[in-house]
């Protein structure tokens, strides 16, 4: 087995192909964000990234029961057809942000996840196998950025967070930290691996719910930068009692109406 990059009491980083790191490892669930068609050029796998996530679907360890595929609102779901036909469909998973953008003329309003293997284990606080989440606080803070010049900063996404740290995120496509954690809270119990790592937002999150995790990567820089993100942050035992998790109220425009038109009838 390969050395790993970084090791803490909650978090591995494994520097290197996910395609070769993969089956050697052992997880119950699987939360990705691979390079998906037509991604920022700079990401390595965007040659072929359909044939890189079959590719890592094929070497999915044995016994994993989850697999949680997070993509852009704008991103072909057909990528997800290198998933084997094994593997059941759960559920599709609403990501919105409180505040969309455009992009060119496309209103940017999330992203999705999709579910696939078995559902996770029937717990309190989780009975329901919930779809939507709205990430609020971490909009501004995780605009897509490039800038380079990051060393000192800090990138934990917290709520406490120093805007300016975070926006310099020196990676093109970090996902949302809110999201992330909502995806952990919903489909882990104990373990999460992502083999497209990142910036090391999947174990970011997991590390703030308690939650044991591996992140694979093939970029060193980022493996660094997961590092650091994961040595910024501060162990949060209360996450969901301090708001880690909490949503906003959703005001449905029609509900009373249909109340209304209920008790008439
Ligand atoms: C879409 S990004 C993931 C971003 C991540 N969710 C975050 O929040 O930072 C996909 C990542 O997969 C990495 N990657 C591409 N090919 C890979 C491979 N064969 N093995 C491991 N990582 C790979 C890229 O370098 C990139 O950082």
């Amino acid at each position: 087995m390969i050395k790993p990059y970084y090791q803490d009491e909650w978090a591995t980083i494994y520097h290197g192909d996910c395609r070769e790191i993969l089956p050697q490892l052992e997880t119950e669930t699987i939360i990705t964000d691979p390079t998906w068609p037509d991604a920022d050029a700079k990401i390595p796998g965007q040659e072929n990234p359909y044939q890189l996530f079959a590719e890592m679907c094929q070497v999915i360890p044995a016994g994993t029961q989850r697999l949680i595929v997070q993509l852009g609102c704008d991103s072909d779901p057909r990528f997800l057809s290198g998933i084997p036909s094994s593997w059941p469909f759960l559920r599709v998973c609403w990501l919105d942000y409180a505040l969309p953008s455009y992009k060119g003329r496309l209103l940017y309003t999330g992203d999705v996840a999709y579910a696939f293997g078995v559902p996770p284990a029937y717990i309190s606080g989780r009975q329901v196998m919930s779809g939507m989440c709205r990430s609020t606080k971490s909009d501004k803070l995780f605009v897509r950025h490039t800038h380079s010049s990051w060393k000192g900063k800090c990138f934990t996404g917290k709520d406490d967070e120093d805007d300016d740290g975070v926006n310099n995120l020196p990676h093109p496509t970090p996902r949302r930290l809110q999201h992330v954690a909502w995806l952990v809270h919903q489909f882990s119990d104990n373990h999460v691996v992502d083999p497209f790592m990142g910036s090391g937002t999947t174990l970011l999150a997991a590390k703030n719910l308690n939650r044991k995790s591996i992140g694979i990567e093939i970029k060193e820089e980022y493996c660094e930068l997961a590092v650091k993100r994961l040595s910024q942050s501060v162990m949060d035992l209360t996450p969901v009692e301090k708001g880690y998790l909490k949503q906003p109220k959703i005001q449905y425009p029609f509900t009373s109406d249909i109340l209304e038109t209920v008790k008439i009838g």
